[in-house]
């Protein structure tokens, strides 16, 4: 009762309710509640301080949110979508390259100049997957003919990689496959095989452009040395103080974030967008628990530790089986040696993963900043790395 002591309690006759709900949230920012609704009359309790809405939301704090328009990469898609300008004359395009460090938006840009053609042309079709996640050539292929629709009728296990191809191969449409972290990819022969049908285009997304290469056969290097190639950089400080401000101009009330947090957000982030969106996500809900309707430097500084080991969770969720088991010999061990680290993955896995694969899956985990190398190739010592 004590509560309701501090309400001022107004009555408003009406027959709609929701719609006054949504202007009292529009205009006021404090939520009223409703305190009861009977026969069209509804009273509403306004206490004297109720926190305002300060996500008005969600969704674009999340990573995997598009904006509309990405921000600082004009040249960069422009190039793309030039790239595969053929595509909407009927005709092949070359395939892409997209290189970066992490949180650059390779991904992103990669599937929005996708999306962006199929709303032009008609008749094409994407497909996209993460080598990281998917490490045979099967499954790899599978997922992107799945992504074509035209995997309802087959299994993932046990349909021969040939007929997996044909289904690309006999399509009408054309077809663009996404194929990214591919620098973690044990066999070219995927590429090679992908590259080789008519009607599809790779757009290939990696870290290392140089590490990508260093592996692969030189007739598939060779080949794909004619590929386009875009190399996205750290985006600088404003870049992302603007890519900070798009989400919170479309999802947290005006005035609720100080231009110094995003500042303060920004430096922490060192270019990385990814890292940074988390960062103001983690702080945002920080705010939020606590009451508070400013999101300060304060709210940043206490989530930066939870927002790196969420990006580290969020790195170790996406591996697959045998990254994992060398991530978790690793992690148990603290530090251990390359010869150590083989002979206890052969004894825990029934397959074992050829030594070249495994040491581009270690390659991998450094990538994403789990574990840390030291030493020559014979020397060599791997280390946990603290999120
Ligand atoms: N130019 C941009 N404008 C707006 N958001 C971006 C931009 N670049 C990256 N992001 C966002 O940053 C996050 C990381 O981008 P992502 O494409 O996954 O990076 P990468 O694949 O290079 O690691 C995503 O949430 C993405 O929406
Ligand atoms: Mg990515």
């Amino acid at each position: 009762m004590r509560a309701l002591a501090r309400h001022t309690p107004i009555s408003i006759r009406t027959e709609h309710f929701e719609p006054l709900t949504f202007i009292f949230r529009q205009q006021t920012r404090y939520c009223a509640q409703v305190d009861h609704f009977h026969s069209g009359r509804l009273a509403y309790k306004f206490p004297n301080r109720v926190p305002r809405a300060v996500i008005q939301n969600a969704r674009v704090l999340k990573e995997d949110w598009v904006p509309q328009e990405l921000q600082h990469r004009d040249g960069q898609l422009q190039h793309l979508s030039g790239e595969l300008k053929p595509i909407a004359h009927g005709l092949g395009a070359k395939s892409i390259i997209i290189t970066g460090p992490s949180g650059t938006g390779k991904t992103t840009i990669a599937k929005y100049i996708v999306r962006q053609l199929e709303q032009e042309v008609f008749g094409i079709r994407w497909g996209y997957v993460n080598c990281i996640s998917e490490t045979s050539m099967s499954s790899i292929i599978y997922s992107l003919v799945g992504d074509a629709g035209r995997a309802n009728d087959l299994r993932k296990e046990g349909t021969p990689t040939a007929v997996l191809l044909d289904r690309l191969r006999e399509m009408d449409e054309h077809f663009i496959g996404i194929v990214d972290e591919v620098d973690v990819l044990s066999d070219e022969q995927t590429i090679q095989a992908l590259w080789e049908i008519p009607n599809v285009t790779l757009v290939l997304v990696c870290v290392n452009e140089d590490d990508f290469f260093a592996d692969l056969d030189s007739r598939v290097a060779s080949r794909l040395r004619g590929a386009a190639k875009i190399s996205l950089e750290k985006y600088h400080h404003d870049e992302l103080c603007d890519i900070l401000w798009g989400r919170i101009h479309a999802g947290i009330a005006s005035g609720v974030v100080e231009e110094e947090t995003v500042d303060y957000i920004a430096d922490v982030a060192a270019g990385d967008a990814r890292h940074a969106i988390t960062l103001l996500r983690r702080a945002v809900r920080d705010a939020v628990e606590s009451g508070d309707e400013t999101l300060t430097g304060d709210h940043v500084r206490k989530v930066r530790e939870d927002a790196r080991e969420e990006i580290h969770d969020r790195n170790v969720d996406t591996l697959g089986t045998h990254q994992r088991h060398l991530y978790e010999i690793i992690k148990d061990a603290g530090e251990i040696s390359a010869k150590d680290l083989h002979a206890r993955y052969e004894g825990r896995v029934a397959d074992p993963r050829a030594k070249s694969t495994r040491r581009k899956y270690l390659q991998s985990l450094e990538h994403y900043k789990l574990i840390e190398s030291a030493g020559s190739t014979r020397a060599r010592r791997y280390r946990f790395r603290e999120p």
